[in-house]
């Protein structure tokens, strides 16, 4: 009770929405979940008068190594249904959202897990997979949990430096281009080495990534179309080897810039630096640059970034910096230095796509 007493009144107190994930690897001897404990929980949690959102179970996929036992799809359906009528005798929760299944690494027994799920996961399930979920519950919502530089906990002295941000923001990228509509960050602080805030809650690197990326990446993907490239790019997807080039709708809640606008988030692999310039309706607006680059004497392994030259750090314990972007005038050629992340944001180009929701 006091572990979920702090835990709920640090989501709270940070304004954001908890979703807790209950334990499934209670079972019975039959297999099927045991969900006493998790009642009690849930009873304990009403009678706080918590708002909580609920999930099941962490990763199904990977029980077998976890409990030497597995759980296939229909059993963990039957259990997810347990929980929705669990909820439901609860007056607190009995309209709560219900998410999941979270499932780490893609592979072939998720796609057979998933199947095995599907015809049980009709209301209020966000799931996960484009292909299996289009089939079996065209629209849902899929959300990927447990998204860091990698699965295990990270490296030291990588994960949580400037080099990591290429990672994590191409996956932001691709992701985004193949139809995932959240992507949640594994983790925001000590587990391992991909935490977003070191000990001291200093932002790490990718936390700035990430900031900048709420602050002026809308969920809606563009394609793009770029010429005077040897090998001819898919439409909206990743030139291909080192220069990575994204561009959506810039977000409607950022209200620096008028709905219409643009946001290209490029990611220069070269030891060189590239240029872009801008064509038809891009091309004679006032662009926003927004250029990450690592501060200091560590070079790509360092834990401090600057923004347009400026370093990046909090103005005091509960204040974030003004993320000032450096303006360039209209029609000048984007240089992108050698080995950064940088955001540009295309003002005003009363883009068709990026005027309505
Ligand atoms: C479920 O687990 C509880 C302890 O958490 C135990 O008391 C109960 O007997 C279990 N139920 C079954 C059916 O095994
Ligand atoms: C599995 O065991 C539980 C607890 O003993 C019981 O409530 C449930 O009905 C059993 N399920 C099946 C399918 O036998
Ligand atoms: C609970 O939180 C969700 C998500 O933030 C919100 O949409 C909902 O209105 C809240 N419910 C209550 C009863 O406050
Ligand atoms: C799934 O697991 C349950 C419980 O272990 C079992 O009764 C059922 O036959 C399994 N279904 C499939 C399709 O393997
Ligand atoms: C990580 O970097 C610190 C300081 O740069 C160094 O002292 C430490 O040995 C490094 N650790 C590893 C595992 O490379």
């Amino acid at each position: 009770a006091r572990s979920l007493d702090k835990l709920y009144n640090f989501a709270d107190c940070s304004g954001l929405h908890l979703i807790f994930a209950l334990n499934a690897l209670r079972r019975n001897p039959n297999n099927s979940w045991n969900s006493s404990n998790a009642l009690s929980l849930l009873k304990y949690s009403a009678s706080k008068k918590y708002n909580i959102s609920w999930e099941l179970g962490n990763e199904p996929n990977n029980y077998r190594t976890l409990i030497g036992r597995s759980v296939n799809g229909s059993q963990l359906g039957k259990d997810y249904i347990q929980l929705r009528s669990l909820l439901q005798l609860i007056r607190t929760y009995s309209r709560a959202n219900l998410y999941g299944p979270n499932i780490g690494r893609p592979r072939k027994n998720v796609i057979t897990l998933l199947e095995g799920l599907m015809p049980f996961a009709a209301g209020r399930l966000a799931l996960w997979l484009p292909d299996v979920v289009n089939t079996y519950t065209p629209g849902k919502k899929i959300w990927l949990e447990g998204v860091g530089t990698t699965s295990a906990g990270g490296m030291n002295n990588l994960s949580d430096s400037y080099a990591a941000g290429f990672l994590w923001l191409n996956t932001l990228g691709l992701l985004a281009s193949q139809g995932i509509d959240v992507v949640v960050r594994h983790s925001f602080l000590d587990h391992g080495h991909n935490h977003l805030v070191d000990q001291n809650f200093n932002p790490l690197p990718d936390y700035w990534l990430s900031l900048l990326y709420k602050r002026l990446i809308g969920p809606k993907v563009l394609a793009i179309h770029v010429a005077g490239l040897q090998r001819k790019p898919r439409p909206g997807r990743v030139i291909r080897d080192k220069l990575r080039i994204y561009a959506h709708c810039t977000s409607y809640h950022n209200h620096n810039y008028v709905r219409g606008s643009i946001t290209l988030y490029i990611i220069n692999l070269h030891r060189s630096r590239k240029k872009i310039k801008l064509a038809g309706t891009l091309r004679d607006k006032i662009v926003h640059q927004y250029l990450l680059q690592p501060y200091g004497k560590d070079g790509l392994h360092s834990k401090l970034v600057q923004l347009n030259g400026q370093p990046l750090a909090m103005v005091d314990d509960g204040t974030l910096p003004e993320l000032k972007p450096r303006p360039l005038r209209a029609g000048r050629t984007l240089v992108i230095p050698p080995l950064t992340m940088s955001f540009y944001v295309v003002k005003n180009v009363n883009a068709l796509a990026c005027r309505y929701r």
